[in-house]
């Protein structure tokens, strides 16, 4: 067998130094990259944006929407509860249930994703279910959580 030459040696080193190296940078970077994080309470995004874009809806769909502008609107309103979801995912209750609050998060991101999908398409049937099922996911967090707010599908 051939003998290791200095050179060979010099690489291997080089290699075990870099291998040793490579995720402490790659640590590095993680931390110096800007990441989501929560500003505001959780209670004021329920109210300034779950509850606004819901009472809206919930309002705009009371009778069948007559022209396309109103279901635009209507698009609009349901994306920006379905982004609420997302805004809700990087606030976890530090005290528990994280798994949980996530899924519930992502169950009110859908549910306001396809009533957007049922306003684009102007389906008035398909909407007022999805408002239905958007309502649902609302509250089966809010039961998983003790919160006592309950939200109705109507007189709001
Ligand atoms: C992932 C869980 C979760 C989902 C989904 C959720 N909520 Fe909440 N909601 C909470 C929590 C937690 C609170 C209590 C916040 C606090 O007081 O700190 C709350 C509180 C509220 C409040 C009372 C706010 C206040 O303090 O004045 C309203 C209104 C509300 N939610 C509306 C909604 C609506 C409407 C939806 C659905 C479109 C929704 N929530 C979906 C967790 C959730």
């Amino acid at each position: 067998m051939k003998r290791p030459t200095h050179r060979s040696i010099g690489l291997l080193a080089l290699g075990i130094v870099g291998w040793a190296v490579w995720p402490e940078a790659q640590a590095q970077v993680t931390r110096l990259l800007p990441r989501p994080e929560p500003v505001a309470e959780t209670s004021l995004l329920m109210e300034g944006l779950a509850q606004a874009n819901f009472r809206g809806l919930n309002q705009n769909l009371r009778q069948q929407p007559g022209d396309v502008e109103s279901w635009v609107f209507i698009r609009g309103q349901a994306l920006l509860v379905a982004e609420t979801g997302n805004l809700l995912m990087v606030r976890p209750p530090r005290s528990g249930g994280q798994d949980a609050w996530l899924e519930h998060a992502a169950e009110m991101r859908a549910a306001a994703t396809r009533l957007a999908r049922a306003a684009a398409a102007e389906d008035y049937a398909r909407s007022r279910q999805g408002l239905a099922e958007l309502a649902n996911t609302c509250n089966r967090c809010h039961q998983k959580f003790r919160i006592t707010v309950r939200i109705p599908l109507k007189d709001q």
